[in-house]
């Protein structure tokens, strides 16, 4: 078994359940955990570590080609913008996701729907530019 492969696809597992971990998460969120903050504070915290595992695995996968061959993929266009583009939606899931469970507490029902819009709708857009980031590779 060749360890880079076997790099690659552990990398490749943690960011493929932190991709599920934060589309699944802020879907569930919004649509079987309305009116139950009990239930959206645990849901929140998954969200957190899903976007935290997808920083974590993404710049694994960066590091291990780096390692391999001295060099980071070289990408650009489309790929490279689909790559930035999940980059900021890592911060920005990352940085509503901490806010949420901050703050949520103090919000009314309808601020914490909001939220749980934004973090699904910066899930969806980071999905999708991975398809461009695979593709256009
Ligand atoms: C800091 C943020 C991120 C970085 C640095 C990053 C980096 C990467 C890299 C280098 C690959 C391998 C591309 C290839 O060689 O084909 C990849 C694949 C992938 N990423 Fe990310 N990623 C990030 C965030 C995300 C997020 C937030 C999602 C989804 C919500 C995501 C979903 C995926 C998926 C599904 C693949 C596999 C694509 C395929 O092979 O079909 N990534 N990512």
């Amino acid at each position: 078994m060749s360890a880079e492969n076997l790099a690659y696809a552990v990398a490749q597992v943690v960011h493929n359940f932190g991709a599920a971990a934060v589309v699944g998460g802020a879907v569930g969120a919004s649509w079987l955990a309305a009116g139950d903050f009990g239930r959206q504070r645990s849901t929140a915290w998954l969200v957190l570590a899903g976007w935290a595992a997808q920083a974590a695995s993404g710049a694994s996968l960066g590091a291990i080609s780096l390692h391999y061959y001295g060099q980071l993929p070289d990408i650009h266009g489309v790929a490279l913008a689909a790559l930035w583009l999940k980059v900021a939606c890592a911060i920005a899931g990352f940085a509503l996701a901490a806010l949420w469970l901050w703050r949520a507490a103090d919000w009314s029902e309808a601020a914490r729907r909001r939220a749980w819009r934004l973090l699904t709708a910066l899930a969806v857009v980071a999905l999708a530019a991975a398809a461009f980031l695979r593709w256009f590779s």
